[in-house]
């Protein structure tokens, strides 16, 4: 079911409310037009200009997966978005945990809420941003591409919101399968800058390390130039 809203606050707030005052079916989906309030990854602010992206969330029930392997849920959607771009000839990378970048600017931004009974995934509400004809973006957002400053082209919403929803399910079946082997190395090989040098900030401290991959709790393993392993939860190492 595709709930269409001319506006709301927020997809994933829209979502949440109605999966806790009714049994909704798998897949159902928020989208709209003018998100007045999105919400980002650590209580940061989604921007996204009106009639011009795609924001939408997408509610996943019998997700049951272990919660030491939520990091699946990112792994499947953050896969979904890329394939889905590389089928426009958009060559995009996943900055770990999950935002996805083009040429080094972000063009979409991923917020995934779980419900967790004990210690299974229960259900799921997955939000994407996708930047699509924005072409200006505040001081805030600074970092960010959309697909038409990538390609110089308009795009019909619609269009490209069934073909990345289905791009994202093919994924999402794949986890329910339980493959975790193949989410995981393509998940490494779409991965932004593996196995580059780069200065990394872990608390106060700089660190030249290269990204050799991620553990199965989402950790980022790193290596410096003295072979030390070392492995990094969200918040704990800066790009
Ligand atoms: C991020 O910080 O990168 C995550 C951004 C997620 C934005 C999307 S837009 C649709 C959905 N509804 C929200 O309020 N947020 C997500």
């Amino acid at each position: 079911m595709i709930i269409k809203l001319p506006e709301t606050e927020s997809t994933n707030k829209y979502l949440n409310k109605l999966t806790k005052n009714q049994e909704l079916k798998n897949k159902t989906i928020v989208i709209t037009d003018i998100q007045t309030n999105g919400k980002g990854q650590h209580n940061n602010y989604w921007e996204s200009e009106p009639y011009k992206n795609l924001t939408f969330s997408i509610f996943y029930k019998n997700i049951n997966l272990d919660v030491n392997k939520q990091f699946y849920i990112s792994i499947a959607v953050s896969l979904g978005i890329t394939d889905f771009l590389k089928k426009i000839n958009i060559n995009p990378k996943i900055k770990w945990p999950n935002d996805i970048y083009v040429n080094n600017k972000k063009i979409c931004g991923i917020l995934i809420e779980n419900n967790i009974f004990k210690t299974t995934i229960k259900s799921t509400i997955i939000g994407i941003g996708l930047n699509v004809n924005q072409t200006k973006f505040t001081e805030l957002t600074k970092n960010a591409t959309s697909i038409k400053l990538i390609t110089n082209k308009n795009y019909e919403l619609n269009k490209l919101f069934n073909s990345l929803i289905n791009n994202i399910d093919n994924n999402i079946s794949t986890l329910i399968k339980k493959d975790f082997i193949s989410l995981k190395s393509n998940y490494l090989n779409n991965m932004y800058l593996i196995n580059k040098t780069h200065t990394f900030k872990i608390k106060n401290t700089k660190l030249i390390a290269k990204i050799k991959g991620i553990e199965d709790t989402g950790q980022l393993i790193v290596v410096d130039k003295n072979n030390n392993i070392n492995k990094y939860f969200l918040k704990e190492i800066i790009f």
